[in-house]
């Protein structure tokens, strides 16, 4: 179904009251193999019966996605992690009262009725409980664990939206529920709980202070701040790829100064229209105004004081350079504090190195 040229159903859900019959029908496809793309609090995601390898295995062709990436298992509450998991340290309860449903994924061992098309052949497996109405409507429904990647192809911005889902795998799923933009606008937090003290693997919608509260401190794994020690292993394997990425090459430029990084900017983009290049610049609010009037593609992507906002806005704005059809981004960087800390991962990663310290 979801292999070659399949024509992809697009169903509008009521993300407050979802219709149960299209739930149930959407259900029963997921449990009998489909693919079936949802909406999340944080992105959406392209959703396979968890223990179905076969079904699996068809996320991984959709996406085009490295075999060796392994998927979050979405489950509809805390009360089912017992069934699948064998090994639960005790702090899973008190993350799970405090975080779930929310955007926090667990990585934990004794995952061992999960197939390795879910672990990516890791001894552990990654699992959250997701925060929207559809996806618990929907996993209910199914009747089975979820395993769920962000549902872009593989390398592409995260989708926050149906129809960016579409723009990326239309033709290749059976099916996206479409309930509305996604809320968060960035991924959930993967903190690894496999081995001596908590580890966040990649920041995202909950943050490490609050972790910090019922944890106590929290390690930050030095891949996530683009950091890798070389020739070393990343405990996350989804870091190691150039990822999050929008057609044109992105340059982000770091720094403390709002009025420093915006002169860094128009320097270079000064220099790259000189050249013929067509600039798009992706900035915040306050500093937006002082790149109007030279002819470059500006996206405002929210306010650098509230990352919250940057956050709901970061991947649909990289997707309009694609649109806008430029040849190279400059982007402003916001402070990687609170949800910060997510947004310029992203940005970085989508960088792939392309940074300028200003
Ligand atoms: O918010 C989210 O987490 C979204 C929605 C759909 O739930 N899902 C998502 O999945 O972002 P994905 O596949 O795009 O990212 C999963 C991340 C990857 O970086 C992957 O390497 C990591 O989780 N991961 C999964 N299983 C793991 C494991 N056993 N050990 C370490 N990292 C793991
Ligand atoms: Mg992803």
């Amino acid at each position: 179904m979801e292999m070659a040229d399949c024509k992809t159903r697009r169903l509008v859900v009521d993300s407050g009251r979802p219709d149960a019959s299209l739930i149930r029908a959407a259900g029963v496809a997921l449990r009998e193999g489909g693919l079936v793309a949802f909406p999340t609090e944080t992105v959406y995601g392209l959703g396979a019966n968890a223990l179905d390898a076969r079904a699996v295995a068809g996320i991984y062709r959709a996406k085009g996605r490295p075999a060796d990436n392994p998927l979050i298992v979405h489950i509809d509450s805390p009360r089912v992690l017992n069934r699948y998991i064998d090994q639960i340290p005790p702090v899973v309860w008190r993350l799970a009262a405090r975080f779930w449903p929310g955007p926090l994924t667990l990585v934990l061992r004794g995952g061992g009725v999960f197939p390795p098309e879910v672990t990516g052949g890791l001894d552990t497996v990654a699992v959250r409980v997701p925060a929207h109405p559809v996806a618990l409507a929907l996993i209910r429904a199914a009747g089975v664990p979820v395993a769920a990647p962000s549902a872009n192809a593989s390398g592409r911005p995260s989708p926050t939206t149906a129809a960016h889902v579409l723009d990326d795998l239309a033709g290749r799923i059976a099916l996206v529920l479409d309930g509305g933009p996604s809320g968060l606008g960035v991924e959930s937090t993967v903190l690894d709980l496999s081995g001596d003290g908590p580890v966040i693997l990649r920041p995202g919608g909950a943050i490490r202070q609050d972790l910090e509260e019922v944890l106590g401190p929290v390690e930050v794994d030095p891949a996530v701040n683009g950091n890798a020690v070389a020739g070393s292993r990343p405990r996350s394997p989804g870091m190691k790829y150039t990822h999050y990425a929008p057609r044109a090459p992105l340059v982000l430029f770091e720094g403390h100064d709002p009025g420093r990084v915006a002169a860094g900017i128009l320097a270079d983009a000064g220099r790259l229209a000189a050249d013929g290049r067509r600039v798009g610049i992706f900035a915040y609010s306050e500093t937006a105004p002082l790149y109007d009037g030279k002819g470059y593609s500006v996206v405002v992507a929210g306010n650098r004081h509230e990352p919250d906002s940057v956050a709901a806005l970061l991947y649909a704005s990289l997707r309009r350079f694609d649109r806008l059809g430029v040849d190279v981004i400059l982007a402003e960087g916001i402070a990687p504090d609170g949800l910060g800390m997510a947004v310029m991962n992203r940005l970085r990663r989508a960088a792939g190195g392309r940074v300028v310290t200003v």
